[in-house]
């Protein structure tokens, strides 16, 4: 086990390159099984997830190499179909792995994924669409044994709520399906732009991608050589960073439409931005000034990823934030945390947090519960007074690359100590 150990009370000043995006690279490492061919993705950020992807990449039969930020994956000679519990379990986007089975063998046997930090987090969407489309799926014993008898059917899909993940899994088990698929009510997220141009890149036809309807034809595919996006989560991190700890820093390889959502409700806590092409500079000095009512909702409304991380520059802010939680129901565990360091905020019926801002926070001995929730604690520390030391800091190492030398090249005095084994 790790901690971090942050002094806070330095301003921020230097500038960092922007990682890949974490959710942008899991859908499409997936997607990569089910191309029976070499594709070759770029800007891969190296996160304990994507370790975990490419351990169920290799398990089924695909071989991957790493260089540097390049990640190859051949999968012609992909042969396996099922996935044990062990793998599924490292990380929560594994469900996706099941619409690439499906599209590449007709057949996949995955362990249901269990809920998560943030929520019960139910697949019924996923099963729903994927039963629509041919499937049929028992549980038996927290394994979901999926058949396609008759192989994969292009169907209409209708989602009842824009479900990330479920809009990734039907586009994957599109790519051998016969007929077209429509999906309506479709995420609108950048990874799900993302994902489609890999695809499309692989031989697919979709349109629509971004967009509430998604049509989505097969075709003759193959793998492809891809990019991946940039991380608009950990994007907002630095954003976070800088209105806590105040300063003024430069961002690399941004994309600002991706931004969009949240730069309004940064300007409005007092941060200053700059863009010049991919490059993002924002700086922030003195106290923050609170947002009166902020609602997480589906892209392109404001991220439910970046809430946590939002609610740690509310916790010093001048003045009462109001931050309502529309997506998962148990996402406000960096709450006691951040109340260890001197925040003054009160959770109502689960998923509305009242934060009155207090002037100063102080260091403090806190815990990680998920991966936004302990970065809003590092957030948070840099513009502390005195020391925190943040455990369990695994989950923030699923999502953000190289945490500490990052906040160090910005100023931040930040360190990782190893704790001996009990
Ligand atoms: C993706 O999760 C992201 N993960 C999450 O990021 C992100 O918070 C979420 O989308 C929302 O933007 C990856 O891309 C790997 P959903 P996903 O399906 O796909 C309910 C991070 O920190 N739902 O859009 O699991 C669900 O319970 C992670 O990087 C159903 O009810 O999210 C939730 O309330 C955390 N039934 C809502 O929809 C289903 O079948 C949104 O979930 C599926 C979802």
């Amino acid at each position: 086990m790790e901690n971090i150990i942050i002094n806070g009370g330095r301003e921020l000043h230097g500038s960092v390159k922007l990682q890949g995006s974490k959710n942008s690279i899991l859908p499409i490492l997936a997607a990569s099984a089910a191309t029976g061919g070499v594709s070759v993705l770029h800007n891969c950020p190296k996160l304990s997830d994507v370790e975990a992807a490419i351990a169920i990449l290799r398990h089924i039969g695909c071989k991957v190499q790493r260089k540097g930020h390049t990640v190859i994956v051949d999968s012609s000679d992909v042969n396996g179909f099922e996935i044990p519990d062990s793998l599924m379990r490292e990380m929560r986007s594994s469900i996706v792995f099941l619409g690439a089975l499906l599209a590449r063998f007709g057949k996949a046997k995955v362990s249901a994924p269990g809920g998560c930090e943030i929520g019960l987090r139910p697949i019924d969407l996923h099963l729903c669409a994927l039963r629509r489309m041919g499937t049929s799926i028992s549980e038996e014993g927290g394994m979901l044994e999926c058949k396609c008898p008759d192989g994969l059917f292009g169907r209409h899909v209708t989602l009842n709520f824009p479900s990330v993940g479920a809009t990734e899994n039907i586009m994957l088990a599109a790519m051998n399906a016969k007929g077209e698929t429509v999906i309506t009510n479709a995420a609108r997220e950048p990874e799900i732009v993302d994902l489609a141009e890999y695809l499309n890149k692989c031989g697919m036809n979709i349109t629509g991608a971004g967009q509430s309807v998604i049509r989505i034809s097969g075709g003759k595919i193959s793998g492809a050589e891809h990019r991946i996006i940039p991380d608009r989560i950990v994007a907002s991190t630095f954003m976070a960073a800088v209105a806590c700890a105040g300063g003024r820093i430069n961002v690399k390889d941004v994309e600002k439409e991706h931004l969009a959502p949240v730069i309004p409700v940064f300007e409005n806590a007092g941060c200053i931005f700059d863009f010049n092409g991919k490059e993002m500079t924002v700086e922030s000095f003195g106290r923050p000034r609170r947002v009166r009512l902020l609602r997480t909702m589906p892209y392109p409304g404001f991220p439910t990823d970046s809430q946590a991380l939002f609610m740690a520059v509310a916790a010093k802010a001048s003045g009462t934030s109001i931050i309502s939680e529309k997506i998962f129901e148990n996402r406000f565990r960096h709450v006691p945390e951040l109340i260890k360091m001197g925040a003054d905020i009160r959770v109502e019926d689960c998923c509305v947090a009242v934060v009155e801002g207090v002037k100063k926070l102080h260091g403090a001995r806190v815990t990680a519960c998920d991966l936004r929730g302990g970065s809003a604690l590092a957030v948070a520390a840099t513009g502390a007074e005195g020391q925190t030391v943040i455990e369990n800091i695994h989950h923030i190492d699923r999502g953000c690359e190289a945490f500490e030398e990052t906040l160090s090249a910005l100023g931040a005095d930040i360190k990782r100590v190893a704790l001996l084994q009990e």
